[in-house]
């Protein structure tokens, strides 16, 4: 006997923002953290896998669906304190977040704004924009251990985060994230550090009006949802940006220029990170191993607006895209010896 009800044959499509994929076997919806651990006990008992749904956003499900239990975040209990700490459970859609954090006028979010999925994902991938990332402003992160099945806390020194990553992210079957505790400045200065943002507003902006120019620059993305956007149905970024040593960037910057591709050294982008090396940028790669923007390969592509994202145009399958995403890949490998990764997790 349980007491929660498990689904079967639930279609997973249309919770991600793909629309891509299969059914689960088994789905159960978690509304707090007794129904989520007795569904993980369940799941053990029956020999089956556990997978963990938040928004969707983020996820590539196979055609033929997923054989275990999926578990789908719904933990809702957002709590904003005085002191500008702010309590989140882990299903809470993370434009909430923002939207709360912004009207109190508590600095921290608002580079954050315009992403899909909730709050649970967000320290899974130290979730980044626009010059900040999440685990500036994270103080704790609630979880359930896998193992154990108790629920902890963890200080973020634990949490290894780095550059879209995180030791949640390198050790899937450890914990299941159940809510985040943010520490955020009342009162505080925005953050207007990237390139593109200071070119839209004033070093001194109001974070009402730092949240709105990026919006403005994600929209013309097509990087906020909207139905009505023909590239809307996509997870972001579907690769990330390379991290490569100083003499791999050289190299790239150099067969750049000797190609035609650039006037010179100085357009290729490239951003130095602390330990040395260098982030390239994957959608300037992808455009310039000749795959525009808008691509097409049946009901697959390159969004029109933004290289970096692959989108369903509906109608397609998960097949067609992992396929296009590999031709996408071997692209830039052959053109410039760089191997792009996948941002997106596939549910296996
Ligand atoms: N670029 C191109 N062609 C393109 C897109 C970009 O040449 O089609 C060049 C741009 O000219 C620019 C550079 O690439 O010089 C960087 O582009 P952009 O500022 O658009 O950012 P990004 O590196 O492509 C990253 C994040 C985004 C985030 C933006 C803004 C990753 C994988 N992606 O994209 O995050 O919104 O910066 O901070 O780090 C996501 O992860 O889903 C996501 C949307």
């Amino acid at each position: 006997m349980t007491d929660f009800e498990i689904q079967r044959d639930v279609p997973l499509a249309p919770l991600t923002t793909f629309e891509l994929g299969g059914p689960a076997r088994f789905f159960v919806r978690a509304g707090g953290t007794e129904t989520l651990v007795a569904a993980l006990r369940w799941a053990r008992e029956e020999g089956h896998g556990a997978a963990i749904l938040g928004g969707g956003s983020n996820l590539i499900v196979p055609d033929e669906g997923y054989s275990g239990l999926v578990i789908h975040m719904a933990l809702g209990d957002i709590d904003f304190e005085d002191s500008g700490r702010v309590e989140v459970g882990a299903g809470v859609p993370w434009e909430v977040v923002v939207d709360g954090a912004v009207t109190r006028d508590w600095a921290g979010l608002e580079c954050l704004t315009g992403i899909p999925g909730s709050t649970g994902a967000t320290p899974i991938q130290n979730v980044g924009a626009y010059g900040q990332e999440v685990a500036e402003v994270i103080e704790r992160v609630l979880v359930v251990d896998r193992e154990s099945l108790v629920l902890g806390e963890l200080a973020p020194g634990t949490c290894e985060f780095g550059y879209r990553d995180s030791m949640f992210k390198r050790e899937p079957e450890r914990y299941v994230v159940v809510g985040v505790h943010f520490a955020l400045r009342p009162g505080g200065a925005g953050t207007v550090r990237y390139g593109e943002l200071e070119k839209q507003v004033r070093p001194s902006a109001s974070l009402g009006e730092i949240r709105n120019a990026v919006l403005d620059l994600r929209r013309k993305k097509s990087m906020v949802i909207d139905p009505d956007d023909p590239n809307h149905r996509s997870a972001g970024s579907f690769f990330l940006n390379p991290v490569v040593t100083r003499t791999e960037a050289d190299h790239v910057a150099a067969l750049a220029v000797a190609e035609g591709l650039v006037p010179s050294i100085a357009a290729v982008p490239s951003y130095p990170t602390p330990t040395g090396e260098v982030k390239l940028a994957a959608g300037w790669l992808i455009e310039k191993s000749g795959i525009a923007k808008g691509t097409r390969r049946g009901a697959v592509g390159i969004s029109s607006n933004h290289a970096l994202a692959l989108v369903h145009h509906g109608g397609g399958t998960t097949a067609e895209l992992l396929a296009f995403a590999d031709e996408v890949r071997a692209r830039v490998a052959d053109r410039f010896g760089v191997q792009l990764k996948r941002e997106p997790r596939l549910l296996v």
